[in-house]
């Protein structure tokens, strides 16, 4: 049984980073040359990538999220003793601008197209490391729109953010499903008043933060369904 907030939805907009592609690829494909570290160094650099974010947006220091991105992993390569290595720093960051989309995304896509649905990214990326992504996935065709917050100079989850995607869809926010995998995104979103569907793929305990979030799935396969469209 459909909950009654995702019986009328007009617009699915989705973040990008952890929701529909892997944060954690780049470094896995850089498993050989990390090792041990290969775990210690994904965590630390979303960390860090987070936390940049927020703390230049409190500062009104805004700068692109690949600057942010670069400016993570530099802290992380540090931490972990590995900043010698130029030539590792390059493959991470190249690998990052293209991350891999989990396995499941393409199809889900496809099933809201094909259930004539808008869709969107709204996202923190910088839109040449979005587009970079979308193409890399094949997945440009499935999207109506990909929001990037760098039109506003400020990082989610201010919500400014989400009012872009209201305004630039069209739809208003009670019609609109926001997915995100980040906890915190999901508490902005709900906060912001769309009705949000957590992507809980770790399992992790909710954040005590306001939003009222409609409910969770552990990854994208069941959204369709879960939209009355299965
Ligand atoms: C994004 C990050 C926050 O895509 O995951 O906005």
């Amino acid at each position: 049984m459909t909950d009654p907030r995702l019986q009328d939805i007009g617009a699915c907009v989705f973040d990008a980073y952890g929701t529909l592609f892997d944060v954690a690829a780049a470094a896995a494909h850089c498993k050989d040359d990390l090792g041990e570290n290969m775990q210690p160094l994904a965590v630390l650099w979303r960390d860090k990538q987070l936390s940049y974010t927020w703390l230049r947006s409190l500062m009104d220091e805004y700068v692109e999220f690949w600057q942010v991105t670069q400016d993570a992993l530099d802290y992380s390569l540090v931490v972990l003793g590995l900043d010698g290595d130029a030539a590792l720093r390059q493959k991470l960051l190249d690998l990052y601008f293209e991350l891999d989309a989990y396995p499941e995304v393409k199809a889900m896509l496809t099933g809201l197209k094909a259930a004539g649905l808008k869709t969107a990214i709204l996202s923190n990326g910088s839109p040449d490391m979005l587009q970079a992504a979308v193409s890399n996935a094949g997945l440009g065709d499935l999207l109506d729109e990909v929001l990037s917050v760098s039109d506003l100079s400020i990082f989610k989850p201010h919500s400014s953010v989400y009012q872009m995607a209201v305004d630039r869809l069209s739809v208003p926010a009670g019609r609109i499903c926001f997915m995100s995998s980040n906890a915190w995104d999901a508490s902005g979103a709900a906060n912001f008043g769309f009705n949000v569907v957590w992507v809980n793929r770790f399992n992790q305990p909710p954040e005590r933060l306001p939003g009222d979030i409609v409910t969770q799935i552990s990854d994208l396969s069941t959204l369709p369904g879960l939209l009355g469209h299965g």
